[in-house]
């Protein structure tokens, strides 16, 4: 999926020697859908040429601010009021410290104080420029100001120190970029969900669960609240730190499972993650269960049907917009449109877990979402982190369609 469809940005390029991976970095942009405009310093200019930029964009490169040719075509107010997004990659020591002082010398800094757009900086410099207090102190004074600041990572540099000060990845920029567009999709919304495995007790020691690991309702969870809903999370037995801002509540069994979601309502989307054990045992044995010789080799287990906290949720009267999963090793498609059909749900999640490199228990997953036109909409292999804020942009998105 195109994380960045139809998203207008404005990338400003400074003058340092990591302007050379801006030239990825506007392919990137494009692969995610975006439209491109480059604006450049002139010590940008210095380090890679504006025809190359403005090859991989495909629009001629903003250089000045007072050329009548450059802003008859599009000027440097309508450039600021078209942008998404402007995003500063490289930002130099210098940048920083113009744009913290309000500075507005040359047409990206004039851009930045005329834009209503978010803005992000990607720094770039010398470890010891970065470490600087004058630096420090632009740094804060700008994200006080809500500018958001995409790294810089700490590695090996060009000019042979290793430290702080090391520009992101092209993708890791894209990928920022496009977080900054998810930010404020669920915004005000609650957004429930299961994850993780059910535990069903037979005695005191022993139980029923699978082989669950939590790992994709945890990353959802997680993209979800960096979407900006408030994340309630009711999660099976599962060894997984809680992500940042969400609300964690911890079960063991199914009927506990139903009674936390019952608990957490009213919400405005409901995702079932969860593997719930479709059945338990009927009674609970007191005690460990002994070894009886008189009942031979065997041992009869008498189980009973669990509650569908799905269907129960997606069946309320305040019914949230449902999301369910279906885990099938065969029919896959097949069996989920029936789930979504069954279980009355906006949309379904298919992932065949047959296949041992996504799924359960692994750190990957590719999945086919169908909706109730049983339109299929396909994300492939990623790590489920990834697949997670694809997921959670695309429910968003049919969400607020609904
Ligand atoms: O019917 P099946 O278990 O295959 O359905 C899977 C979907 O239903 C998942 O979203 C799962 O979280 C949800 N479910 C549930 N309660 C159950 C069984 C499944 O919420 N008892």
């Amino acid at each position: 999926m195109q994380r960045l469809y139809r998203k207008r940005i404005v990338l400003g390029v400074g003058g340092g020697i990591a302007a050379y991976k801006s030239a990825e970095l506007v392919r990137r942009l494009r692969d995610q859908g975006a439209e491109v405009r480059v604006v450049m310093t002139s010590g940008g200019r210095e380090f890679i040429t504006p025809l190359t930029l403005q090859a991989l964009s495909g629009h001629p490169v903003h250089l000045d601010l007072l050329d009548p040719a450059a802003e008859a075509a599009m000027g440097h107010i309508e450039l600021a009021r078209w942008a998404d997004l402007v995003l500063i990659a490289p930002t130099t020591a210098d940048l920083m410290a113009r744009l913290a002082q309000g500075v507005a010398n040359d047409l990206l800094t004039t851009l930045v104080l005329a834009t209503n757009a978010p803005i992000a900086l990607a720094p770039a410099m010398n470890q010891a420029m970065w470490a600087d207090p004058a630096t420090q102190a632009n740094r804060v004074l700008l994200q006080q100001r809500g500018i958001r600041l995409f790294g810089p990572a700490s590695g090996s540099q060009a000019c042979g120190d290793v430290g702080m000060g090391r520009m992101l990845e092209a993708d890791d920029l894209a990928q920022a970029a496009a977080d900054c567009f998810e930010r404020s999709l669920l915004t005000g919304l609650h957004l429930l969900i299961t994850a993780g495995p059910t535990q069903e007790n037979i005695d005191p020691v022993r139980y029923i669960t699978n082989h669950s690991s939590g790992k994709m309702g945890f990353a959802l969870a997680e993209a979800a609240a960096e979407a900006g809903a408030r994340v309630t999370l009711v999660a099976g037995p599962v060894f997984l730190p809680t992500p940042d801002r969400v609300q964690r509540v911890d079960v063991v069994s199914a009927r506990d499972m139903l009674t936390a979601c019952e608990a957490a309502m009213p919400c405005d989307l409901f995702i079932a993650a969860a593997a719930v054990a479709d059945y338990r045992p009927e009674v609970i044995a007191p005690h460990k269960l002994k070894k009886d010789p008189s009942k031979g080799d065997g041992l009869l287990l008498q189980m009973v049907r669990n509650p569908d906290i799905l269907a129960t949720l997606a069946g309320r009267e305040d019914r949230p917009f449902s999301v369910g999963f279906a885990a099938e090793t065969e029919n896959l498609l097949e069996y989920a449109t029936r789930k979504l059909r069954d279980k009355n749900l906006d949309l379904i999640v298919a992932n065949d877990v047959a296949n041992p490199s996504i799924g359960f228990n692994s750190e990957e997953n590719a999945v086919t979402v169908i909706d109730r036109q049983q339109h299929e909409t396909r994300f492939s292999q990623a790590s489920k982190g990834h697949i997670a804020r694809q997921l959670i942009a695309f429910i968003a998105d049919r969400f607020h369609q609904a």
